[in-house]
């Protein structure tokens, strides 16, 4: 017999609609949405007036619902539902990546308190299963590196924009008509919301509570047609990619848009699809792949959460709890391709070694190794553009053409 597991549901926007029509679809056993609390009561909805309503206290002071869903925007709200779903021994499944990230260290010591459990895995790449594969299957192996898409919305727009020739509006657009974007899609496009989920994946692949904010980072907003036409000119992707590298007992980690040889498996990883690339002492390479936006592909990982408490699982923090040994330090070496507006003779300083560089009209292009930390400097500047190389890449340098924004390119 199935555990019966009463749903209280916050948010009924494009991921909690789809746990509805998964819900509808597949009918689990002992599984049911028992109330819906929403913010608005103008706007028209799809279900009947009595599955809703508008005052949190009508679920989380109801004794029959068991596990609190959490599917809204604001972060601040989400982790007061939260904490007082926990206070009142409900479970909790979310998908707010700021939420956790902001609040992680909390949020396990809450479970901890209150036993009971909190599950997120729709935070993180939608619907891979990239917590519980890092929290279970991994839970015993060292991870070298940590590589992947993390973000739907900024893949489909770099796809559209770069291999399908749309303008940068029209595929933003089409990113939030999709229902993969964020309702602020600065936070996809500025790298905010993949930062949070590499931070919330640096607790479960190495056991280290990084704050969001210490993760180097550049979305795509940044990129402009010259770094566009070096990667058609070299034959790579241009990518937002994601990395937590270590060495020894370090680890460095970033957002920053990349580089990709056509040979990587991320080259190939298109529109909203996500990724996520696993090296391992013992198990080599692995890479997961899947729709990391959208309704119905991230209410699946909400779905397989709440599944998973009807036999009561837990995230054991595995390796937070054996205490690794390591720790996260952006001093570590990159090689960079780097944008300067003007022309800027101390430029040069920063690099570590200058492999290359070239001149522009409105600036200066400079190829060469740099401290991550020193980059993540530069990067207050909101005139410097920044693009990794792969890791093992040989750099050719031939110059780029065109100028301007991504915005504005016509990429040839
Ligand atoms: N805005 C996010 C993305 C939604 O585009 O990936 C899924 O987290």
């Amino acid at each position: 017999m199935s555990k019966q597991i009463n749903i209280g549901l916050f948010g009924f926007g494009c991921v909690g609609q789809g746990l509805w029509k998964i819900l509808e679809q597949r009918k689990p056993a002992g599984i049911s949405i028992k109330k819906i609390c929403v913010k608005n009561p103008m706007k028209p909805r799809p279900l009947p007036t009595e599955y809703f309503t508008f005052n949190p206290d009508d679920l989380l002071s109801d004794d029959s619902i068991d596990v609190i869903v959490e599917l809204i925007d604001d972060a601040h709200a989400a982790f007061a539902i939260l904490k007082e779903a926990l206070k009142k021994g409900k479970h909790v499944v979310t998908a707010n990546k700021k939420m956790l990230a902001e609040n992680l260290e909390e949020i396990i010591r809450l479970q901890k308190k209150h036993n009971r459990s909190v599950l997120y895995e729709a935070a993180v790449c939608g619907s891979i299963p990239v917590i519980r594969t890092l929290e279970e299957y991994y839970a015993h192996e060292d991870i070298v590196s940590l590589e992947g898409i993390f973000n739907g919305s900024t893949n489909y727009i770099l796809t559209r924009v770069l291999e399908e020739k749309l303008t940068y509006t029209e595929a933003l657009r089409e990113a939030q008509q999709l229902g993969f974007a964020e309702a602020n899609p600065l936070l996809d496009v500025e790298g905010i919301d993949p930062q949070y989920k590499l931070s919330i994946a640096l607790l479960h692949a190495h056991g280290l509570l990084v704050r969001p904010e210490d993760i180097p980072v550049s979305g795509i907003s940044r990129i402009g047609s010259e770094e566009a036409e070096f990667a058609r000119q070299h034959r790579f992707a241009l990518k937002l990619v994601v990395r937590a590298l270590r060495r020894e007992n370090q680890v460095s980690a970033w957002v920053l848009p990349q580089f990709v040889s056509s040979a990587h498996q991320l080259a190939g990883i298109r529109h909203e699809f996500n990724a996520v690339q696993l090296t391992g002492n013992f198990a080599g390479r692995q890479l997961l792949t899947g729709k990391g936006a959208g309704s119905l592909p991230t209410a699946l990982a909400v779905f397989s959460d709440i599944v998973s408490l009807q036999n009561d699982y837990r995230y054991n923090y595995r390796k937070l709890a054996t205490s690794t040994g390591l720790h996260f330090s952006n001093d570590v070496v990159v090689t960079a391709w780097i944008w300067f507006d003007g022309n800027r003779a101390a430029a040069w300083q920063v690099f570590r070694r200058v492999m290359g560089g070239y001149a522009h009209a409105e600036g200066q292009v400079i190829i060469g190794e740099i401290v991550l930390g020193h980059l993540a400097a530069l990067l207050a500047d909101k005139h410097v553009r920044v693009v990794l190389f792969p890791d093992d890449c040989e750099i050719n340098l031939l110059p780029a053409t065109g100028s301007g924004a991504l915005h504005e390119a016509a990429v040839a």
